[in-house]
């Protein structure tokens, strides 16, 4: 595996490699969820580029930038054990200049849900992989579906700017219990951890729900909400998988997304239905 640090370096190294080009871009502190984005583009692509850069910008002041769990040689190990070919390892300063062009994201979806109580987040995040992903030039890039939100605007920005890259979704990964893999469940006490089950167990319910032929959204959030009652609830939605609002269920076409706060940490969590 090589280590780069700088686009420019990355750019001349990528121009030599005449290969298919999988692209796993993450904030490093590298889980079973990382892993399994990292497995996907190695099954379809002959060279696999992963990115390790806490972006600064997707961060709103007060936010958990400076604590952003990291622990470099660990990741470095499981890039290494994963047997990609480049770790790109940037710098801020290797990323950002001053007075930035960036891009804005929508008007609409990117302030709901995740963007409602971070409002310059989504713009922070496409601004980045859209640096990256010109950086790379990858045939594809990989994305967890957890971040379901992330996961439209970024397919958002690749359709609508016209952009040469496939975006390809990544099923999330659970914990034995049930917990969606984060880099932020590290923050979790042992009390939190088992609080945070409510999370998945609320989906459940929603599911169970669903099989026996409750499609009604506002019956099946009420109920979500009255379980996740003792947690913060930032949010929980059930829409079309283009994100609009919907009266009923319809399997195939739509996402269940709950968002808490379990002690200082923001959880996120959802079902494709
Ligand atoms: O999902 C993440 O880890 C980040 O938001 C991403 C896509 C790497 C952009 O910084």
């Amino acid at each position: 595996m090589k280590i780069i640090s700088t686009p420019l370096a990355l750019k001349t190294y990528l121009k030599s490699i005449d290969k298919s080009i999988g692209f796993v871009p993450t904030m490093g502190a590298l889980h079973e969820g990382h892993i399994s984005l990292i497995k996907e583009a190695k099954k379809s692509n002959e060279f696999v580029v992963v990115s390790i850069f806490v972006n600064p910008t997707q961060f709103a002041k007060g936010e958990d930038l400076l604590k952003y769990p990291s622990d470099e040689l660990r990741d470095k190990k499981i890039c290494e054990m994963s047997g990609i070919d480049v770790l790109f390892y940037p710098k801020a300063k290797d990323i950002y200049g001053e007075d930035e062009v960036s891009v804005l994201a929508p008007k609409i979806r990117a302030y709901i849900l995740e963007g409602f109580t971070r409002p310059s987040h989504f713009n922070g995040v496409l601004s980045v992989v859209m640096k990256l992903l010109n950086i790379v030039n990858p045939s594809k890039a990989y994305f967890g579906k957890k971040d379901a939100q992330q996961l439209m605007l970024i397919e958002l920005m690749v359709k609508q700017l016209f952009m040469d890259v496939e975006i390809i979704a990544v099923d999330t990964v659970r914990e034995n219990d049930g917990l969606a893999m984060s880099s932020r469940n590290v923050y979790l006490s042992v009390d939190e951890r088992e609080d945070a089950l409510c999370i998945s167990r609320s989906l459940n319910l929603a599911s169970s729900m669903i099989s026996k032929g409750i499609m009604d959204v506002e019956s099946i959030t009420e109920a979500m909400r009255e379980f996740l009652t003792p947690l913060e609830i930032y949010y929980v939605e059930i829409l079309s998988r283009e994100f609009e609002k919907i009266p009923q269920v319809t399997i195939g076409k739509s996402i269940i997304l709950v968002e808490v706060k379990v002690g200082t940490t923001r959880l996120l969590d959802n079902i494709w239905l």
